[in-house]
């Protein structure tokens, strides 16, 4: 079905059709544009009811999170009620739901295990030092388990998870040379420098050169917009993303992962 994007259509009942349901819904009515990217985000998949939790899936990974509208544009596409829709979303933490009028969210969240061995190996310290150190891009929130107690304290930073985490809070030079080949290399690393005398450049230089990123692993780099551009690729990385986010700039870097004739 395609939607008109300039037209607000009527939330259509999903009992419309059944003998005693009422074709009109209660005042909701769905956006357009929201329609429009829903019907784009599905494609082909089929509406069947027991897709709904893989198709917000769908959503949270494209928007990083689930909006009012596209919930309710979900749940006409599926022909199911809003409120099952909204109930299942809400029900599992890993959806983030932006109710009407509530401020979108930062595109990065990082969750932190708060059960109890990540609480008795130091959870609560690492939510506090991130919670102190994030910048406004990065959302930093509890989490129930998540199932690597005997790596605690647990973080999983977007889909990535961190065994052992904690925040270094040193002079860079020095942490990092003591991180060089002290223990493996990282999966991902957050570079987020003093925005008035930018370091990047010279932290990702640092980084790769201790070889600190596994193969596979990436960097992200946080600086102000105003900087003058995001630092080029260090060797044996790619550049993969530049994006402008408010008064920020965030820059994705990948090391390749090893081809199978390198082991
Ligand atoms: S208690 Fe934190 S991962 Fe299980």
């Amino acid at each position: 079905m395609s939607h008109d994007v300039h037209q607000v259509r009527s939330f259509e009942h999903p009992g419309e059709g059944r003998k005693r349901a009422k074709a009109t819904p209660k005042g909701r009515q769905i956006d357009p544009t929201a329609a429009h990217d829903i019907e784009r985000l599905l494609g082909d998949r089929p509406r069947r009811r027991d897709l709904l939790i893989e198709h917000l899936h769908l959503i949270q990974d494209k928007y990083h999170q689930i909006s009012a509208g596209h919930l309710a544009a979900l749940a006409e596409e599926m022909k199911l009620s809003f409120a099952e829709v909204f109930e299942t979303a809400t029900f599992y933490a890993h959806f983030d739901i932006v109710k009407e009028g509530q401020p979108d969210i930062a595109p990065l969240t990082i969750r932190v295990c708060d059960s109890l061995t990540c609480a008795m190996l130091g959870g609560e310290k690492l939510l506090q030092d991130l919670q102190d150190s994030a910048g406004p891009t990065i959302r930093v929130v509890r989490a129930p388990c998540v199932g690597r107690c005997d790596t605690a304290p647990a973080a999983e930073v977007g889909h990535n998870f961190v065994d052992h985490a904690r925040v270094i809070i040193s002079d860079v030079r020095r942490a990092l040379s003591e991180l060089g080949g002290a223990r493996d290399a990282f999966d991902l690393v957050f570079v987020d420098a003093p925005f008035k005398d930018d370091m990047s450049a010279e932290v990702l230089t640092l980084l790769t050169g201790l070889d600190l990123v596994a193969p596979g692993g990436w960097i992200v780099v946080e600086q102000s917009k105003r900087a003058p551009d995001a630092p080029p690729a260090p060797s044996g990385h790619e550049r993969v993303l530049v994006a402008t986010i408010g008064d920020h700039r965030i820059a994705f870097y990948r090391r390749p992962s090893a081809a199978p004739d390198d082991n």
